[in-house]
């Protein structure tokens, strides 16, 4: 290793980037040969500094502990750290050594961070941010970290989150858990968003390579959005909820945040795909793409694909014309890439869509229903029910700080009895969805709709679609983002044209340095 160790982490990053640059320029995939930091690297950039012996992932584990350490007490995006994480970078540079055939796969010896609603059968809790469950013993891994393992993956710890995925209380702040405190977006030192804040806060102040956050209504895309990262928020069923503290199963869907979206890409197709402990990939797995997502990382990836431009979500830019006249450049930039856009449209039942409640109806009966059944299924745990739940946190309201966020969101799920209100609602929503988005996709013969941040988040939620988020600019400091959202199982198309809009644009900056 060509590194001395006095000159520090990432001084001796940049050397060996430096050389890496110098020797071979002409060889590197084009992330490097326009000067990539090493803070900002890809998991391409990061195997290929493997390969050539220049970064083993000890040094990779080592390198975002120091990170952490530096910045977390401040951000508070990571809750907890595997203690096991150097010994598998260790085994990880093992193998690679031995050129065993595991070594091969993409995100062999890479760090990834994951939301702690996410069950890990090791030493680290999952506890979906709650002292409630401290202490509670999962049975297994869940399904998408049995995937990262088999690929080698390194998990390097727990992101923090708002708490049980914002299903406690509608007065809690975003970003905010009993166990780890208020989450700070490192470019705003404020609101970060939710409820897979941490995700995003981690990888957008480069503490992790990569994370998964998981999306109920909102919670990969907005976080993504505001921390200037790529998110991915899969079809529902895409990849595996078993071992994930849910909200609701027709809902809950698990993906990536990254810092690109050729690394989102990779940790999806790492992580999609049947799982038997979760019925619902079982139908969606005709979804997933033979031979993977990477193939769907095109720089042409926009040539004739039709965007939708449904002018009412741009309404949230207010007054804020920077906004505004950033987003028109993208659509010029957008249709410059070869897209065809469609302006002007209109979902039909929209203003339906905004009164009705069924979403919030539904979602009250479901959580109480797949919250019990997941505390019931715990190996030993504080709670076995959400009753259990609620007592805990009126038992311990300074713990909690309960007095200042309450938990109406929980009490009010524990009142529900039946399924009568829940089948209507879902039907409803189900009704809302064809005869409102996927009627304006279809007849408008559409691959995407391109959003900023919006009530789309809610449009998407209800129907189960998948969408990617992309960074798109900084107002005042403040990043957002634009999306991409299509019919179920669009994700190569959405990758194409996430990927192709990204390398067309190249937006994200790192944010600045955070430490007290
Ligand atoms: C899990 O929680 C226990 C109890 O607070 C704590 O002692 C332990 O350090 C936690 N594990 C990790 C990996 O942080
Ligand atoms: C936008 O309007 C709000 C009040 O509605 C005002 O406080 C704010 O300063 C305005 N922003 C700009 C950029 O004009």
């Amino acid at each position: 290793m060509a590194c001395n160790k006095l000159l520090g982490f990432s001084f001796c990053f940049h050397i060996l980037f430096l050389i890496l640059l110098l020797i071979s320029s002409s060889l590197l995939p084009t992330t490097i040969a326009k000067g990539f930091s090493i803070q900002e690297a890809t998991v391409y950039d990061l195997q290929l500094a493997f390969q050539r012996n220049l970064l083993t992932s000890r040094q990779l584990v080592e390198f975002y502990h120091k990170q952490i350490q530096t910045q977390n007490p401040v951000l508070r995006g990571v809750l907890e750290l595997n203690p096991d994480a150097l010994a598998q970078a260790d085994k990880a540079d093992q193998e690679r050594k031995a050129k065993a055939p595991s070594s091969l796969s993409t995100l062999h010896g890479i760090p990834i961070l994951v939301k702690d609603n996410i069950a890990t059968k090791d030493k680290m809790n999952t506890t979906a941010g709650s002292f409630a469950l401290l202490g509670s013993v999962v049975p297994r891994d869940a399904g998408v970290i049995t995937r990262l393992r088999k690929a080698g993956a390194i998990i390097l710890g727990k992101a923090t989150l708002s708490e049980w995925s914002h299903y406690r209380s509608n007065d809690a702040p975003s970003g905010w858990n009993g166990r780890g405190g208020q989450g700070k977006n490192p470019y705003t030192m404020d609101d970060p968003c939710g409820s897979s804040s941490g995700s995003a806060i981690s990888v957008a102040a480069n503490l992790a390579a990569l994370s998964l956050g998981s999306e109920t209504d909102g919670s990969i895309l907005c976080p993504s959005d505001y921390n200037s990262v790529v998110g991915i928020k899969p079809t529902v069923g895409l990849t595996s909820r078993a071992g994930v503290v849910p909200i609701t199963p027709r809902q809950d869907t698990i993906g990536p945040i990254c810092r690109t979206v050729s690394d989102a890409a990779l940790v999806l197709e790492t992580i999609a795909g049947i799982d038997i402990n979760d019925k619902a990939t079982i139908k969606a797995s005709k979804y997933v793409p033979r031979g993977g997502y990477a193939q769907f990382l095109k720089k042409d990836g926009l040539r004739g694909k039709r965007l939708g431009v449904v002018r009412i979500f741009y309404s949230v830019f207010g007054n804020d014309t920077f906004k505004r006249d950033t987003f028109e450049m993208h659509l010029k930039t957008l249709r410059q890439k070869g897209a065809v856009l469609v302006d002007n449209l209109a979902i039909d039942n929209l203003q339906e869509i905004f009164k009705d409640q069924s979403e919030n109806i539904a979602i009250a009966y479901e959580f109480k229903l797949s919250l019990n059944a997941y505390l019931r299924d715990l190996v030993a745990s504080p709670v076995r029910s959400l009753a259990d739940v609620i007592a805990f946190n009126n038992k311990h309201p300074k713990l909690e700080k309960l007095k200042e966020y309450g938990q109406d969101l929980m009490l009010i799920a524990q009142k529900t009895k039946g399924v009568r209100e829940l089948r209507e609602a879902v039907l409803d929503m189900a009704r809302l969805s064809h005869i409102g988005f996927e009627k304006l996709m279809i007849t408008n013969k559409l691959d995407a709709v391109v959003v900023p941040l919006s009530f789309f988040n809610s449009i998407l939620a209800r129907g189960g679609y998948p969408a990617v988020t992309v960074p798109a600019g900084y107002s005042k400091g403040a990043p957002f983002g634009i999306i991409f959202g299509g019919l179920k199982g669009s994700e190569p198309k959405l990758i194409e044209i996430a990927y192709s809009f990204e390398q067309a644009t190249m937006i994200r900056k790192p944010p600045p340095l955070r430490k007290l």
